[in-house]
C-alpha cells in the first residue's frame, strides 16, 4: 500500500529530525551533558548512539517540527507529541535524556527517555506507532547488524547496559526494551547470533525475567547461556565496578540455560527429603519437556538422573504424562 509507505517515510523523517533536535539540545544543556559525563558516557559514545536531551519545555519539539512542515496529526500519530484535554499539543518527552531506537536499516523508529533524577517513571518509551512495535525490536540491533561478527549476542535489560558494554569493546549486546522478551524478538536474536547469552540485572526481578526469557528462547530452539551478575548489579554497574576483563570472566563462567533452571528450582526444595526430591524432579521434568531437541533433552535427562539418583525411566515417563496433558 503506497499511502502507508508514504506515511512510514514521514514517520522515519520526523523521528530523525526529532533526534537531531534532541542532540542539539544536549549540546546546549550543561545539566544534561554533566549527567552523561557522570555516568561515564563520553562524546564519542554520545555520537555513536545519537544520545540527546529533551529540554524541560512544553512544546519545543512541537514548534521545531511544525516549522519543518509536519502536521499536528502526524506528530501526534508518531507519538512525538501528545494532545492535551484542552486541545493543545505538548511534547511527549520533556526533561529526559533521549536514546534513539534505530533499526537495522539505520532508521530512527522511536525513543527511550530517562529522567535525570529519581522521578518516576524512570524511562518513558515511544508507544507503538506505524514504524515502531516494542515487541518486535531490540535496542542496539542496528549495531549488531552493522558491526558484530554475528557469533554471540548478549541480551540485557537496559539502554545503559548496551551502551556500557559497547564502551568496553563489547559491541554485540541488545536490550529488549522494557518488555519481557517476545517470540518475535527471539526470532531476531536467532537470525543475528549463533550463541545467545542472557545477562539481565542481578536482582530478583532479573532472575524472574531470565527464567521467562529462557522459555521463550528454547521455544525457538535456541539454547541460551546465562551470565549471573552478583550483588544486584546490572551489566552497566558491573562494568564500572569490575571492568571488562572480569565481565569476560563472568561470560566464561556462564551456565547452560538448563543448569541455570536447575539452580533456581533447587532453591525451592529440600533435596534431603523424599517429598523435596520428588517435587524437584517433577519441576525439572517440566523443564525437560519443553526442550525441543530430543538429543539435548536426552543428554539433560541423563545428567539429572545420574546427579540426583533418580531413574531415567521415571523422569521420561513423567515427561510423557506432561505431553499427554498438553495435547
Ligand atoms: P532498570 O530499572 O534496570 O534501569 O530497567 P537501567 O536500564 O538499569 O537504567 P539506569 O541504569 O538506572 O539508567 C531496565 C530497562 O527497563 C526499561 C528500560 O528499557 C530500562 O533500560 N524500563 C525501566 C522502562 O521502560 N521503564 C521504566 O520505568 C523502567
Ligand atoms: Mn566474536
Ligand atoms: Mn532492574
Ligand atoms: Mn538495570
Ligand atoms: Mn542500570
Amino acid at each position: 500500500n503506497n499511502s502507508l509507505g508514504d506515511k512510514k517515510k514521514r514517520a522515519y523523517l520526523a523521528n530523525r529530525e526529532a533526534a537531531k533536535y534532541y542532540l542539539e539540545k544536549l549540546s546546549e544543556s550543561k545539566i544534561a551533558f554533566n549527567y552523561l559525563i557522570n555516568r561515564n558516557i563520553n562524546v564519542d559514545v554520545i555520537k555513536k548512539f545519537g544520545i540527546g536531551y529533551a529540554p524541560n519545555e512544553w512544546d519545543g519539539l512541537y514548534k521545531y517540527l511544525r516549522a519543518k512542515d509536519f502536521t499536528d496529526e502526524e506528530l501526534e500519530e508518531f507519538n512525538l507529541t501528545t494532545k492535551t484535554k484542552k486541545g493543545n499539543y505538548i511534547d511527549r518527552f520533556r526533561n529526559r535524556i533521549m536514546f534513539p531506537i534505530i533499526d537495522t536499516q539505520k532508521r530512527v523508529i522511536g525513543f527511550g527517555g530517562r529522567v535525570l533524577d529519581d522521578t518516576l517513571p524512570k524511562y518513558l518509551n515511544t508507544r507503538d506507532t506505524i514504524v515502531f512495535n516494542k515487541g518486535e525490536n531490540l535496542f542496539g540491533l542496528n549495531i549488531i547488524a552493522s558491526e558484530s561478527d554475528r557469533e554471540a549476542i548478549i541480551l540485557v535489560e537496559g539502554y545503559m547496559d548496551v551502551i556500557s558494554l559497547y564502551k568496553s569493546g563489547i559491541n554485540y549486546s541488545v536490550a529488549s526494551l522494557g518488555t519481557s522478551l517476545t517470540q518475535s524478538q527471539s526470532k531476531i536474536l536467532k537470525r543475528y547470533g549463533k550463541e545467545i547469552y542472557i545477562c539481565y540485572d542481578g536482582d530478583s526481578a532479573g532472575a524472574k525475567a531470565t527464567s521467562r526469557a529462557i522459555d521463550i528462547l528454547i521455544n525457538e530452539n535456541i539454547s541460551p547461556k546465562i551470565i549471573i551478575l552478583p550483588d544486584n548489579l546490572d551489566p552497566d554497574d558491573y562494568l564500572s565496578k569490575f571492568g571488562k576483563l572480569n565481565f569476560e570472566l563472568e561470560m566464561k563462567k556462564s551456565l547452560s540455560y538448563f543448569d541455570y533452571k536447575i539452580l533456581k528450582i533447587k532453591e525451592n526444595y529440600n533435596l534431603e527429603s523424599s517429598e523435596g526430591l520428588t517435587g524437584f524432579t517433577s519441576e525439572v521434568a517440566q523443564v525437560l519437556s519443553r526442550v525441543k531437541n530430543p538429543i539435548e533433552r536426552d543428554v539433560y535427562t541423563d545428567k539429572i538422573a545420574r546427579e540426583y539418583s533418580v531413574s531415567k525411566e521415571a523422569i521420561n515417563s513423567y515427561i510423557r504424562q506432561l505431553y499427554r496433558r498438553k495435547s
